[in-house]
This record gives structure tokens, sequence and C-alpha cells, in this order.
């Protein structure tokens, strides 16, 4: 029987909550599927981490989990710690060097779920968006100097190569391809963002080329807002830039009905790294402790990573059982409206995991 080597670092704030109801399920599953057994080890990196040890986590921490087959996150975040240094010192310093740089945002409205937009029940609304997650306005290059002085300066310097651009297009036109609709909005911003972009265009088309069978069109991003809230049967998948993925990706979560449900993986598609699988809500320090988070944003990152695992019937199964236990409002938490606890809706998931066929 396979055993997979699971890498679990729970994070801060929900992280830890939807991470434990996360791994109870996969133990579920693999002892439904019986193919395949999980071995997980827990890693304790994050804020508490950091107030004791001065860093989100150990120097040593990437060799760690560096065979690991996989890892599930929670989040990184916490109150009493700057966001720059809580995402540059775990998760970043997890997704980057591990050059886990095709971020995949699926998006769905699932069963029982309503979409903000009144014309969308369903099918309108079935997404995938690809973020470009190593380079971009995340690149890390920039400076700040003279500071609190009145000529203080700072720059951020968005930093797009040849290599990572097209290594992400490619991606996203093979990912186009493999859909039945098989089709892709390039979103940019080359109007205003004159070198970088304009060369990200440039790439999109000559990658285009390769891949004839799927239909691609261009958008900036500003109008790709208007379009998702006006036209989202229009669109299938999306790929964009580190920081314009971002923001789509969070209006993306909320038009399918909640920030709580969505899923993401981080993926090395080579496969030299361990890839990294997460929901995107992150640590939401105003509902944590309190047994309220939304599991299904990680219930559903972990079919991402079952797939990457190479189990499809698992997958399936993990996600048939979601998409009957959100299609009852009975097991919505707050955040869909709804008074179900964590743990009843990781129950349900369980209990449905039990019937489910795959
Ligand atoms: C995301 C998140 C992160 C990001 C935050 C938590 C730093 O918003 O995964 O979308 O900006 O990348
Ligand atoms: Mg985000």
């Amino acid at each position: 029987m396979k055993t997979y080597k699971i890498a679990a670092i729970p994070g801060d704030g929900i992280g830890t909550e939807v991470v434990s109801a996360g791994l109870e399920v996969l133990e579920a599953l693999a002892a439904r599927e019986g193919g395949f057994a999980f071995h997980i080890d827990r890693f304790d990196w994050g804020g508490a981490y950091y107030k004791r040890h001065g860093r989100m986590m150990p120097a040593d921490g990437r060799e760690q989990i560096r065979n690991h087959d996989a890892i599930l996150f929670g989040s990184a975040g916490h109150p009493d710690i700057p966001d720059h240094v809580t995402l540059w010192g775990l998760r970043l310093a997890i997704c980057q060097p591990f050059d886990q740089y095709a971020n995949v945002r699926p998006t769905r409205v699932l069963p029982g779920i309503t979409s903000p937009l009144r014309h969308v029940a369903g099918p309108e609304l079935d997404w995938v968006i690809v973020r470009e997650n190593s380079e971009g306005e995340y690149a890390g290059v920039g400076g700040r100097v003279h500071q609190g002085l009145p000529i203080e300066a700072a720059t951020d310097v968005a930093m797009f190569t040849r290599a990572g651009v097209e290594r992400i297009m490619r991606f996203a036109f093979a990912l186009a391809r493999s859909r039945p609709r098989k089709r892709l909005t390039v979103v940019t911003k080359s109007n205003a963002q004159r070198h970088a972009l304009v060369m990200w265009d440039e790439i999109a088309a000559e990658v285009a080329a390769g891949f004839p069978d799927v239909a691609w069109d261009k958008m900036l991003v500003d109008a790709m807002t208007m379009r998702m809230v006006m036209r989202p049967e229009t669109i299938d998948t999306v790929v964009a830039t580190n920081l314009h993925a971002d923001i789509l990706s969070d209006l993306a979560a909320a038009l399918a009905g909640s920030l709580g449900i969505a899923p993401t993986a981080n993926l090395n598609p080579e496969r030299q790294f361990p890839s990294m699988f997460e929901p995107i809500h992150g640590s939401a320090f105003d509902i944590m402790g309190k047994g309220i988070a939304n599991p299904i944003g990680t219930f559903w990152s972990a079919v991402m990573m079952l797939e990457h695992l190479g189990e499809p019937s698992g997958a399936v199964r993990l996600m048939t059982a979601i998409e009957r236990v959100t299609a009852n409002p009975a097991f919505h938490t707050p955040d869909l409206g709804g008074r179900a606890r964590t743990v009843d809706v990781t129950r349900a998931v369980i209990d449905a995991i039990a019937g489910a066929n795959a």
C-alpha cells in the first residue's frame, strides 16, 4: 500500500482549526478508499513559534519538509506580528525556494451555496485562476531608505523574467486545454505597466501559437473585474500576474459565495519539490478559537492535493462528499449565513465519505 508523507503546517489563527479538520477528513478518506494511507508530520511553525524563536520557521525548516510528498498549509498571520514578516517568513519562504510557481485557484458555486450575483446559480460560474506565484509584484525586489526623514523613499519592483512568464503561460494554456471549454483569458495591464506587461502579452501570443485548440483573449485587469461580475459565463481559465491574480481570486471567491470555501494549490509542476495546498482565507483573527471556521476551503484544497498525488478516485470521492454537505444549509457555517460549527461540517463530510461513491 502506498503511504503518502504529508507535512502539515497549520500556522496561525483559524489555520490550526481547519487543518485539524482537513487531516481528520483525509484519514477517513484513506480508510474508505483502502489503496493508500497518509503519514502526517505536523510542524508548529508560525506566529507562536516566532514569539519563542524570533523566526517563523527553523533555519533548516525547508530541509525538514523537502522530501514530503505534499504540504497541507493553514495560514500565516498573527495580530502582534507585522503581516509582511509572517508572509515572507513562512508562506513565501516555502513557495519561492520550492519553486511553486503555479498557483491554481478553482472557483465554482457549490451546490446549496448562493452567489451574490442574482443571475448565477451554478454552471455560469466555473473558473480556474492561474496565479503566477514566483515573481512579478511579489519578487521581493526593492528597498527603503532615509526612514522617517522627509526624503524617505521606498520601492517595490515588480520583476518579470521571460522564463517565468513563459512557464506560467504554458501551464495555463495546458490547463485550459484540459478543460471542456478550452478557453483562456490572459489578464494584463500593458497600458499602464508598459515594460513587463508588454513582454507578458508578447509571450502570451508566442505560447498561444503552440495551443491552436485553445481559444484565448486578453483583458486589462480592471475591465476583468467588471466582466467577472457582469458576464461570468464568458470566463473559463484565467492567467494573471501574482498581484493581479491575488486580487481577482478574492473577488472570484466572494462571487462564488464565500472566501471560506476557496481552495488553492501552490504547484511545482516539475515535482522537484513538494507542492503546497491551502485554503485562501487566511488566519481570520476575528473568528479564531470560536469553532466556526469554514473547513470547506481546506477540504477542497485536500481534493487538489489528492489529484496532485495521483489519487483521482479519492479526489472525486472527497469532492462528491463536500458537495453533498454544502447542498444542505444545516451544514453552513456563519460565513455562508448558517449556524453550523467546524466540527459539524467535518463530521458531515466524514459521514458522506463513508456513503459516497467515487
Ligand atoms: C493569498 C493571500 C496571501 C497573498 C496573503 C495572506 C499574504 O492573500 O494567498 O491570496 O497575498 O498571497
Ligand atoms: Mg489573496
